[in-house]
């Protein structure tokens, strides 16, 4: 992105950036995106004895401007699209496109620049943090490689201006990790991923490690500083309540695919994936009086390993509507009628929570 789009940071407050609406053009597109882990056996003499298919064939894309969110259990393989989609893993198979070219066939300088339009905010604000830099270090970092992003003589100033701008004291630049709270510390996260002008920022779960409080005002950050600078977001979390809030699509993952996919709307108003219904029914809700009007399902058995998946559905020995055709056919992620994509052969919407409910 040019300087002139993006602005100093204390250029930019207060002015909502060109962000091509949340339908913009395509940015990213990931098409059948593979990754298995070989799962070896013995210590000294270690052997392959199977795979662990950690993400088998996701498709997925995401527009200027807009936010996906992405949702399963732990384990379901969200945190491996998220290293893939920064080319911290390679891929076994599959491609991820950005801005028309294969991420898997780019050159290194190709790659770099890829590497800085395309940043990640982690998990756990207390292990992504080097608690021997300062703060001031830790958002500075990135200019090391990309010098070009930041002249040398400002660096300072606009590490002071992202600190004030994700809402932490600019005087604070010569502290350490340890002295901040989980909050300020993500807002730290946040800070560095933002110093490369970044178009994409991968959020992976940034909210999960925070208490409840926290949680709203880091996520009504992130939809400002969306608004600000333009920003696509793949927002990552196991909990379906938290993605409502910030994300236009959402997409349902589940042992390593996408199950269902569609705006938020689609998704909650009318989920029409078993898996879908049953993570709908388990978010808690706030409003009293919509409570008993909640179906809830209660999901069977746990998740199968993913180095041994169920054949066809992979979400059937958990399913209360498989039959035989579940065991031998694994089902499309396509539109059966619901009104949106659906990974189930007997998909149907269901209204699970009341559609006003948060
Ligand atoms: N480097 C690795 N080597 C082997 N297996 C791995 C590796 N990384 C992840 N896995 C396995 O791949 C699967 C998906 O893991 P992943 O971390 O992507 O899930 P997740 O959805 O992010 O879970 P969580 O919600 O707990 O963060 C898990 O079974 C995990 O054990
Ligand atoms: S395809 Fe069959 S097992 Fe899978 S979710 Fe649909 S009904 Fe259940
Ligand atoms: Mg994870």
């Amino acid at each position: 992105m040019s300087d002139a789009s993006y602005g100093s940071i204390a250029a930019s407050n207060g002015r909502e950036a060109d962000r091509g609406g949340r339908g913009g053009e395509t940015l990213l597109e990931i098409r059948d995106l593979k990754k298995y882990f070989p799962l070896t056996q013995g210590i000294l003499f270690k052997r392959t004895i199977g795979q662990v298919r950690a993400v088998d064939g996701v498709n997925l894309s995401m527009r200027r401007g807009e936010t996906v969110g992405l949702v399963g259990e732990s384990g379901c393989g969200k945190s491996t699209v998220s290293k893939l989609l920064v080319a911290l893993e390679k891929p076994t198979s599959g491609s991820i496109v950005y801005k028309g070219r294969d991420v898997t066939t780019m050159n290194s300088r190709q790659l770099k620049e890829y590497r800085r339009e395309v940043q990640i905010i982690f998990q756990d604000p207390y292990a992504s943090l080097n608690p021997r830099m300062t703060v001031g270090d830790i958002v500075a970092e990135g200019w090391a490689v990309h010098a070009d992003v930041a002249p040398r003589k400002g660096r300072l100033q606009r590490t002071q201006e992202l600190l004030d701008r994700v809402g932490l004291n600019p005087d604070y630049v010569n502290r350490y990790p340890h002295q901040f709270s989980g909050g300020q510390r993500q807002r730290i996260g946040i800070a560095r991923a933002l110093a490369l002008r970044p178009e994409i920022i991968v959020c992976d779960e940034p909210v999960s490690a925070l208490d409840v409080s926290v949680q709203a005002q880091v996520v009504n950050l992130l939809e400002d500083l969306q608004d600000e600078f333009g920003l696509s977001y793949l927002f990552i979390a196991h909990d379906l309540s938290v993605v409502r809030h910030i994300s236009d699509r959402v997409a349902v993952m589940y042992l390593g695919s996408i199950v269902e996919e569609g705006t938020d709307q689609q998704v909650y108003a009318s989920p029409s994936h078993p898996y879908t219904q049953a993570l709908l029914s388990s978010v808690p809700l706030h409003e009293p009086a919509l409570r008993g009007q909640k179906d809830r399902i209660l999901l069977q058995g746990d998740v199968p390993s993913p180095a041994d998946p169920p054949s066809g559905c992979r979400f059937r020995t958990r399913c209360w509507k498989a039959q035989d055709i579940c065991a031998t056919e694994a089902p499309a992620l396509v539109d059966r009628g619901q009104g949106h994509p659906s990974a189930c052969h007997f998909a149907e919407a269901r209204e699970v929570v009341p559609v006003d409910a948060e």
